[in-house]
């Protein structure tokens, strides 16, 4: 680790800590007129606030476009005007961030995931060059999270992010049902093979399939917050929360409660703590909080996503996190929560039977989370959630622990001739443990995408869809696939088992494996599957493999030529350049 980093006990002549100790650099005396002169014009009040006010960065993912973002702006403002009233300097400023449900097609999706090293070299950046003194970030939709913390490990000053919350829960006039974002993907499959229109679906059977279409799409997303299941967001967000960085509540405070209000208003108090106290984010992200992230991950069934995200955030951290610490703790952490994708509830049901703390509480009380461990607000997690309510009784979103779903995790780490660097499946029971197919090959999702609008992928003998070169250097941006994922799902093909060397959309399930390492692009086995081989999918002994001998393997390999990269300018060739492997996070930032 080697972050420009400054002196952490600077004192006041007086003998006062100096909350404002790096800002003081460019405050203090006249050493450094023009930026007094600036900072005088930007609104430091007067004398006394240049020689002691902390200077807070507000750094908030906002943009309009995106119910996921839209709102971050007016949770920023609120921050700010509590910060001022704290005596401290608050600086507002925004980075860029896309939305993960927008970004979609083969253009889009490229960009999503490099956003995350975007966010976090502009906070970085920010901070460091503003000599901001702390940090409140405000992120919304998937990537927005582990950007912004990554941002704060690398700047190491006290810092707080603030989830800009979930969103509400959609209903469907025809379905007369609750809906979300996911089931507009789901219903697109169904649309395909002409099934949307189902004759016990309780809806009215004269609309046509392109009304229900536009029913769903029209009622989908009822306002401002991140997708509501268990998709990447909330994944993140609930995950970050329990390893102390933000708020008690934060991760299932809804976008547009009053209490994720409250929640802005208790950040500046909170950051003063971390100024007073001097709580840095690598205080926080430590092997012991990483753990809480993937107990609580495994614990309500979060997203694939989360595996790259905690690799990368552990290693911007200096903490030593692998795929084996993933697959230890999901082997002994049970999935309890029925929560979409896979289960029928969302986030914002869950703040209503006592939110994420009331989740937390139970697992500390069993010995799978670590109530022990430093939280920004300067108390201990289990100090943190004390007050919470225990879960509501006759609730049925979270199960008994000794009644789960399944006893073990739903994320795990493959290995094998197919993806010897590691892979990683979400299986949550539903569909076996066991999947054995013929391959069918895409090189490239949109491929596949135009054999399932065709309905081209036959029902019957099980086959295992291989989309390749999409893995971070050969998408470029290891691209999400929740189209596919999702289009079988609707389209009820559950003889398919989907490998890809990209992502999944948190949003997805069904028989899923992702992030294989090596990737297509580096000339990684799966490059080397041809049609018809047969593919073995293995939870139970963690294996991703194919029949194929060795020797055979070895001839591909002498005919296999890398693909000339496609786009050789701009930012995706950038990050082509510098990316890790999926096993290592796909970060930039690591040489
Ligand atoms: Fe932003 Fe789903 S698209 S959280
Ligand atoms: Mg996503």
């Amino acid at each position: 680790i080697n972050f420009p980093s400054l002196p952490t006990d600077a004192k006041h002549p007086d003998g006062s800590p100096a909350l404002n100790r790096h800002s003081h650099t460019i405050t203090r005396g006249h050493d450094f007129p023009g930026a007094r002169a600036m900072l005088y014009a930007a609104g430091v009040p007067d004398k006394e606030a240049m020689a002691k006010s902390p200077h807070v960065g507000i750094a908030s993912v906002w943009w309009e476009g995106n119910p996921c973002n839209m709102h971050l702006m007016d949770l920023a403002k609120t921050v700010k005007k509590s910060v001022l009233e704290q005596e401290m300097l608050g600086w507002q400023y925004n980075t860029i961030g896309v939305s993960d449900a927008i970004t979609m097609g083969s253009e889009g999706m490229r960009f999503s995931l490099q956003t995350r090293e975007v966010i976090a070299d502009s906070i970085e950046t920010v901070t460091c060059a503003q000599y901001h003194d702390a940090c409140i970030a405000i992120p919304g939709c998937d990537k927005n999270m582990p950007g912004v913390v990554m941002g704060m490990a690398r700047h190491n000053r006290p810092s707080i992010m603030i989830y800009g919350g979930t969103i509400g829960i959609g209903y469907s006039e025809h379905l007369r049902k609750p809906i979300n974002v996911s089931t507009c993907f789901e219903a697109a499959g169904a649309y395909a093979y002409g099934t949307l229109r189902q004759p016990d679906d309780g809806g009215d059977q004269t609309k046509s399939q392109d009304e229900i279409m536009d029913d769903l799409e029209r009622h989908a997303c009822p306002g401002a917050g991140a997708c509501g299941g268990m998709f990447t967001a909330n994944t993140m967000a609930t995950a970050i929360e329990s390893m102390g960085l933000s708020l008690p509540g934060s991760s299932s405070t809804p976008a547009e409660s009053p209490s994720k209000m409250r929640e802005c208003v208790r950040a500046a108090d909170a950051i003063k703590v971390c100024l007073e106290k001097n709580i840095r984010p690598r205080d926080l992200l430590t092997k012991r909080s990483f753990e809480n992230a993937l107990v609580m991950t495994m614990a309500l069934g979060g997203s694939t996503n989360g595996v790259l995200h905690f690799l990368a955030m552990a290693r911007t951290a200096g903490v030593d996190l692998t795929l084996d610490d993933i697959q230890r703790v999901s082997n002994k952490i049970p999935f309890i929560a029925n929560l979409s994708p896979s289960g029928k509830y969302y986030m914002a049901d869950l703040y209503e039977i006592g939110g994420v703390p009331s989740v937390q509480k139970l697992l500390i009380a069993a010995g799978l989370l670590d109530g022990d461990i430093p939280t920004v607000t300067g108390k201990t997690l289990a100090e943190n959630v004390a007050s919470f309510p225990s879960l509501a009784e006759g609730q049925d979103l979270i199960r008994p622990l000794d009644n789960p779903i399944k006893a073990s995790g739903h994320l795990q780490i493959l290995r094998g001739n197919l993806a010897p660097g590691g892979s990683v499946a979400k299986i949550t029971g539903k569909e076996g443990l066991r999947f054995v197919g013929k391959a069918r090959v895409f090189d490239k999702e949109h491929c596949l995408n135009d054999a399932l609008n065709e309905g081209r992928i036959p029902r019957g003998e099980n086959l295992v869809i291989i989309v390749r070169y999409e893995g971070p250097k050969g998408g470029p941006g290891m691209p999400e696939q929740l189209k596919a994922s999702a289009a079988l799902m609707g389209a009820k093909l559950t003889n398919v088992a989907l490998i890809t060397d990209g992502r999944y959309s948190g949003a997805s399930h069904g028989f899923i494996v992702g992030h294989i390492v090596p990737e297509a692009a580096v000339g990684g086995p799966i490059a080397l599957v041809r049609d018809g081989d047969v593919v073995t999918i293995d939870a139970e002994t963690n294996s991703l493999s194919m029949d194929v001998s060795d020797e055979e393997l070895q001839e591909r390999r002498r005919q296999w030529t890398p693909p000339s990269p496609q786009i050789t300018r701009g930012v995706l060739a950038k990050y082509a350049r510098l990316v890790s492997d999926a096993s290592q996070g796909a970060m930039t930032d690591l040489f």
